[in-house]
């Protein structure tokens, strides 16, 4: 069961950390279409992707890392939801100038972090009952079912998870 899991968090985060990297290079060729267009998948990926993550597997986390760890994550959550509005101003710019591009880049880099972080969480996923494991598939298959993106899982969906401490 939680090898399935682990399978299908790593193909997530493998098609997010190819995105940005893909992100990162169309910034500095300046090519915004494929900025924009690489915007829109990433955020129709990271919509299910963080829905999921903030509704059951992060709150999960709490009976092995203790509050704080999984409120950096939520943290890091926020944050990148806003540099992907930023990167998406950026996109929209046909003619960035160098700073612009460099920032750009900075920008996207920011989240990769977060991506190989993420991932590891699986090591710690494999110490959980075998219930809440299927708990976390169920709310990733309602999630992606559902499909709302990021911005409109952010607007019309997100609700700040309760961190129980065990
Ligand atoms: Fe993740
Ligand atoms: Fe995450």
């Amino acid at each position: 069961m939680s090898d399935q899991f682990s399978q299908a968090f790593r193909d997530e985060h493998r098609l997010v950390r190819d995105a940005l990297l893909d992100l990162v290079e169309a910034f500095q060729k300046r090519d915004s279409h494929r900025a924009q267009s690489i915007l829109e998948e990433a955020a129709k990926l990271a919509g299910p992707h963080f829905r999921y993550e903030e509704e059951t597997l992060y709150p999960y986390l709490v009976e092995i890392f203790g509050r704080d760890y999984i409120e950096k994550l939520l943290d890091d959550h926020n944050r990148i939801i806003e540099t992907i509005s930023t990167l998406v101003e950026f996109s929209r710019n046909e003619q960035l100038s160098d700073d612009e591009v460099q920032t750009a880049t900075d920008l996207t880099r920011t989240i990769l972090p977060h991506v190989s972080d993420c991932d590891g969480l699986s090591i710690m996923v494999e110490r959980l009952s075998s219930e809440k494991v299927q708990s976390i598939l169920q709310s990733r298959d309602r999630a992606f079912s559902e499909n709302l993106d990021l911005f409109r899982w952010v607007n019309e969906a997100r609700k700040r998870p309760d961190l129980v401490a065990a």
